[in-house]
Formats: structure tokens, C-alpha cells, sequence
């Protein structure tokens, strides 16, 4: 037999990537390409579905290309996607009734809150792991349906399909074959009860979301259909499904409990393995799946930023500093500290601890003296002081103290950004030799519903060292720090214009 390789698609928030991999996990060829962010008005977020399924069939098909590669030496296709984002589309024609509603978008605040003052908080929290917030899907669906004309009738009538991103490209992979999602990315809807494994009646009543309009929720890992004919050359199983931030966990090999990484994407993700127990978190954490393999759920602890790699896309199109983001890593070098300078990109309101739709971003601390190096710096400063309050609220959670963090995802290759993160955490941080772990989660799960590899201990032994980042300031500075960090976040939150 030739040789075969697991074609991964990458789904992001900001771009379509596909990356092929052999059977060591080295990458052999990639491609990505860009799509637009639509701003309607301040705080909602939104992507045009067909982009999305366009420019990931488009990279897909010059990932293999580019390898030298036909359809049947891909043994396997993986997808890995944004989680919570909407897509409601018509059952008959394909076609999406609106633009997916992404989950950076804040248009559902207020019936959060209503949610929140009815006095459901515990029962969400205890069915789906979540925080009631705008964040997740199920308020975003809830919208579609009562703001798209004639939307709740169709889907009343099972006209209609709701999807996260998986289901959607799943569904175009096959030519519309498969309507299904894995209980990855169900865990993000705050519709799917993560102890049973299914829809939840109850959630779904709460949010009037008619059961007729959901996908089939399937393991992680397992054959489920195949590309229609011609798409890609000939007919590709997919194999694997699994939100991007779970995949990058299982890319990471994180495989035991107690093992944790942080993916620095558009926004920061963190995840600990909690093994096959659902740990409620006190310290406003989510509970979420990290995988299922066969009908055995995985369960993790995330702590989720929802600004990161996007605070430096702001430095670039918003402020117009740099010119691309590779500069950053330069300009904030150029100076010896941010000169008291804290930016708190709650662009999107905060996440994980805070959960405030209503923070803004806030920059303080400016004085006459005050550049745009030290800009850029507190930029990335600020992305690893909101992971070190995510790590903090992990060890209150997990009641164990952590040995080392694994990172990953684009900025996890600046250094700075790395080395002021161990230093805040007061933890190691330590980088694995291929740092696109969430694409090589998502080839894994794949590979392994096709016996390309064969168990999770043969994934693990594939995991290797990169560079590892000791904590290095003393520890009063570093407390020092974090405190005036939460006296800036305290001065964003609850801003109304
Ligand atoms: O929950 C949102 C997350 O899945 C988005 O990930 O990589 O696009 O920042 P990313």
C-alpha cells in the first residue's frame, strides 16, 4: 500500500486552514486563507456561511495539491471548527437563512440576563457546564428563529437545520448527507446535557428551540460519511470531529487527568483534563466535553478568553501600528516594560472569570511618555494576565496545583509573550515541536477511527518537546502585577455608553 496521510480542516474565527499530516504528525503541506469579519453594528459578529464552506473546501483542495497528493491518499478527512458560531440553513436547498451568528456576538445579552434573573443559572449549570451567557448558542438560535421571517415555522415544520460550524461543513462535505455533530461541540450550545449525552427536553423548552432543527450528536471519532463524489477527487471518509479548543487538548496529548494547555488563537483557551468525571466548577469555569471516543466521554475544565491573537489584529487594523502581526513581537521588544501602561481588550465584553457582556476595552495607565511600543506590549501582557486568572481558577477548582503548562496556536511562538507568561503564572510553560496541535487533534481523532494510528498511548509517545519557558520574576513583582491587572479589568467592566 502507499504511503497515506490525514487531511485536517481548521475552521477558525478568522481564517479556513487545511493541513495535511503524515503518520509521525508532521505536517506535509497547508493552506489558509482569510474570510471577512462582518461588524453589523458594535458587538455582534457575524460570517457569511457559504464563505466558510467556499474557503475551507478551497484550502482543502490546495492542501492536497500542494503535498503532491490525490484523493485516495488521504486516509481520512478530520474537522475541527469555532465552536458555539450558528449556522440555521434550508433542509432542501442548502442555502442559510442569515449569516452565522458568531460566538464573539453579543445580541443576546439581554435575554441572558433575563435567563439569569428568571433564576435559571443552576440548572444550566448543572445540565451543559455552562455560564449563562451570549456566548453559546442557544440564545443565538433562539434569535434566528424569532428574527428571521417565517424562520420558527419553517423550523417547526423540519424545514430547517441548526449546526455549528462542523455540522455545517459535514453537511456540504457530503452533498447534504449527514446532519450530525459531535458531543464536542454539543457541549457549547447549552442545549445538550452533558451526564446523559443527549438533547435536553427541559433546555430545549427553556430556549424554544425545536427539537426538528438538530443535528445528530455523534463520538468524536468514527466514520460517519464520506465527501460527495468529485468534491475532493474520490470519496474521502471523515473521521473525526471535535471544537477547536478540545482538539488542540487532545493534540496536545493531554490524555490525563490533570494535564492542561493553553491555545492562543483569536481568543485564549484553557482546558484541563478532568478524566471521565464532569467537574462542576465553583470559580466560574466551564465544564465541557473534551472528547467522546466510542461512548466514553472525556470531561475538561476550560477557562475561556475571548480576546487574544485578535488584540493584535486590532493593533494592526484598528490602530494601524504594525503593518502585519509578525511586528509585534519586535515593536513591544523595543521597550524594557509597558510603562504602566494595562490594555484590557474586553472588546467583546469578558469571558471566563468575569462574564461581562457589558465590559468595554480600556487602556490605562497612559502618561506623556507613554508609545506605541508600550501599547504593543501591554497588548500582549494582557493576554497572558487574563490566562494566569484562568490558571488561578483552575487550581481553585481542581484543588491541584499544576506542574507545567502546555501552549499552543499562533502566538505561542513569540517568545516575549511566552516568557512573561510563565512569569505571571509563576508555572512553566512549555511549547511542543508542532504547535498546530489543534488540527493534529483533529487528524488524530480521525486516524484513529480509521486504524491509521491505533491507540491514545501511541499519540502521546508522538508529543515532543519544543521549548520550555521557566518563571523568572520574583514573586512580589508578579503579585504586584496581577493585582494592578484586576484593578484595570475592574475599571472595563459594566461600561455603557
Ligand atoms: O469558543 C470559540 C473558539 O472555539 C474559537 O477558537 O481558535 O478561533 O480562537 P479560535
Amino acid at each position: 500500500m502507499s504511503t497515506r496521510y490525514i487531511l485536517a480542516l481548521d475552521q477558525g474565527t478568522t481564517s479556513s486552514r487545511a493541513i495535511v499530516f503524515d503518520q509521525a504528525g508532521n505536517i506535509r503541506a497547508q493552506a489558509q486563507k482569510e474570510f471577512r469579519q462582518i461588524f453589523p453594528r458594535p458587538g455582534l459578529v457575524e460570517h457569511d456561511a457559504q464563505e466558510l464552506w467556499s474557503t475551507q473546501l478551497g484550502v482543502a483542495q490546495e492542501a492536497i495539491t500542494q503535498a503532491g497528493l490525490r484523493a485516495h491518499d488521504i486516509a481520512a478527512i478530520g474537522i475541527t471548527n469555532q465552536r458555539e458560531t450558528v449556522v440555521i440553513w434550508e433542509r432542501q436547498s442548502g442555502k442559510p437563512i442569515h449569516n452565522a451568528v458568531v460566538w464573539q456576538d453579543r445580541r443576546t445579552a439581554g435575554e441572558c440576563d433575563q435567563l439569569r434573573a428568571a433564576g435559571q443559572e443552576d440548572l444550566i449549570q448543572r445540565k451543559t457546564g455552562l455560564i449563562i451567557d451570549a456566548y453559546f448558542s442557544g440564545t443565538k438560535v433562539r434569535w434566528l428563529l424569532d428574527h428571521v421571517p417565517g424562520a420558527r415555522e419553517r423550523a417547526e415544520r423540519g424545514e430547517l437545520a441548526f449546526g455549528t460550524v462542523d455540522s455545517w461543513l459535514v453537511y456540504n462535505l457530503t452533498g447534504g448527507e449527514c446532519h450530525i455533530t459531535d458531543a464536542t461541540n454539543a457541549s457549547r450550545t447549552m442545549l445538550y446535557n452533558i451526564h446523559t449525552g443527549a438533547w435536553d427536553d427541559e433546555l430545549l423548552e427553556l430556549l424554544q428551540v425545536p427539537r426538528a432543527i438538530l443535528p445528530e450528536v455523534r463520538p468524536s471519532s468514527e466514520v460517519y460519511g464520506e465527501t460527495a463524489e468529485g468534491l475532493l477527487g474520490s470519496r474521502i471518509k471523515i473521521a473525526g470531529i471535535a471544537g477547536d479548543q478540545q482538539a488542540a487538548t487532545f493534540g496536545q496529548a493531554c490524555l490525563k487527568r490533570g494535564m492542561a494547555k493553553n491555545t492562543y488563537g483569536t481568543g485564549c483557551f484553557m482546558l484541563m483534563n478532568t478524566a471521565g468525571e464532569a467537574v462542576p466548577s465553583r470559580n466560574k469555569l466551564l465544564t465541557t466535553v473534551a472528547w467522546q471516543l466510542g461512548g466514553e466521554r472525556t470531561y475538561a475544565l476550560e477557562g475561556s478568553v475571548f480576546v487574544a491573537g485578535a488584540v493584535v489584529q486590532w493593533l494592526r487594523d484598528g490602530l494601524g501600528i504594525i503593518r502585519s502581526s509578525h511586528e509585534v513581537e519586535a515593536l513591544a521588544s523595543s521597550v524594557p516594560d509597558s510603562g504602566g501602561v494595562y490594555l484590557v481588550p474586553a472588546f467583546v465584553g469578558l469571558g471566563a472569570p468575569y462574564w461581562d457582556s457589558y465590559a468595554r476595552g480600556s487602556l490605562l495607565g497612559m502618561t506623556r511618555g507613554t508609545t506605541k511600543a508600550h501599547i504593543a506590549r501591554a497588548a500582549l501582557e494582557a493576554v497572558a494576565f487574563q490566562s494566569a486568572e484562568l490558571l488561578e481558577a483552575m487550581q481553585k477548582d481542581s484543588g491541584a496545583a499544576l506542574t507545567e503548562l502546555r501552549v499552543d496556536g499562533g502566538a505561542s511562538n513569540n517568545d516575549l509573550m511566552m516568557q512573561f507568561q510563565a512569569d505571571v503564572l509563576g508555572v512553566p510553560v512549555v511549547r511542543p515541536r508542532v504547535t498546530e496541535t489543534t488540527a493534529l487533534g483533529a487528524a488524530y481523532l480521525a486516524g484513529l477511527a480509521v486504524g491509521y494510528w491505533h491507540s491514545t498511548e501511541e499519540i502521546a509517545a508522538q508529543w515532543q518537546e519544543g521549548q520550555r519557558f521557566e518563571p523568572a520574576m520574583p514573586e512580589d513583582e508578579r503579585r504586584r502585577r496581577l493585582t494592578t491587572w484586576k484593578r484595570a479589568v475592574e475599571r472595563a467592566r459594566g461600561w455603557e455608553d
